[in-house]
């Protein structure tokens, strides 16, 4: 198991972690919690015309961000690893020409990536969690440095918020066909602030298992008050009003 932020896309390019989530990843979605999130991220960025990513997986947010920016927007998606970007690319793929001229896919590290024109806002969604606290300092610094003045950074509240053992939970996704596919869902309070999440995605036709498959991830928590004193030190302030459930920070 890795405790780097890189390391998510070389367990990847091992046929670990995303590598075993991402056939799985739009079919097993928290869909109706993701359009609320969505939601509010427009209201966030209601006046953002030029946003990154960061860690855009296959791009349910991209579009969503795409969608409710309108025209003369742009949107740089960051994202490392390959079979998520396979993800994005195809979902991106299937846009007219105009909504494509406004979203460019960037393959590189969040720690490496660089849009090169300064931003409105930058995003994180259920991506901070692969980042240990040393690379969290970069990545804010990294990240508050290519805003404009008054641009701002959303994340996401983690769960959970302690480093401690989260019970077993089945998450119902989507159907496809014949079969309906769910999320067997546990974590593991392994030391160091870590949590190893261990994602068992069951394949179902009825009430029979088809298939099932496991994915093991050792996330970061990152509690508010660690969120609020790095964002700080990176120079950032919190922004007056912001949707329950996200961070969002100003420069
Ligand atoms: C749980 S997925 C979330 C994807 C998307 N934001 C969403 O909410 O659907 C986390 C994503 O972060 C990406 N990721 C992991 N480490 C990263 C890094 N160092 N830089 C950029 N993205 C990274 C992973 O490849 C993965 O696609």
């Amino acid at each position: 198991m890795t405790d780097t932020a890189a390391g998510e896309t070389a367990r990847a390019e091992r046929g670990e972690g995303y590598a075993v989530n991402a056939p799985y990843y739009d079919l097993i979605i928290p869909r109706d919690h993701w359009n609320a999130v969505a939601a509010a991220l427009a209201d966030v960025l209601h006046e953002a015309r030029t946003v990154a990513e960061i860690g855009a997986g296959t791009g349910f947010f991209t579009l969503a961000m795409l969608d409710a920016l309108g025209p003369g927007t742009e949107i740089f998606a960051i994202e490392p690893a390959r079979i998520m970007r396979t993800g994005l690319v195809a979902r991106l793929s299937a846009l007219g020409p105009d909504d494509a001229s406004r979203v460019t896919v960037l393959p590189e590290d969040a720690l490496a990536a660089d849009p090169g024109t300064p931003l409105d806002a930058v995003v994180l969604l259920n991506c901070v969690m692969h980042f240990a606290p040393d690379e969290r300092e970069r990545l804010w610094r990294r990240w508050a440095e290519r805003l404009r003045p008054g641009g701002l950074l959303v994340v996401e509240a983690q769960y959970p918020q302690r480093a401690e053992d989260v019970p077993a939970s089945v998450v119902p996704g989507a159907s496809l066909g014949r079969y309906r596919y769910e999320t067997h869902s546990r974590a593991e309070a392994v030391g160091d602030g870590v949590v190893r999440w261990i994602n068992t995605y069951r394949t179902l036709a009825g009430d029979g298992l088809v298939r099932e498959e496991t994915a093991e991830f050792d996330c970061h928590v990152i509690s508010d008050e660690t969120l609020y004193a790095e964002l700080a030190a990176a120079g950032l302030e919190p922004a007056p009003t912001a949707p329950t459930g996200l961070h969002v920070w100003r420069r």
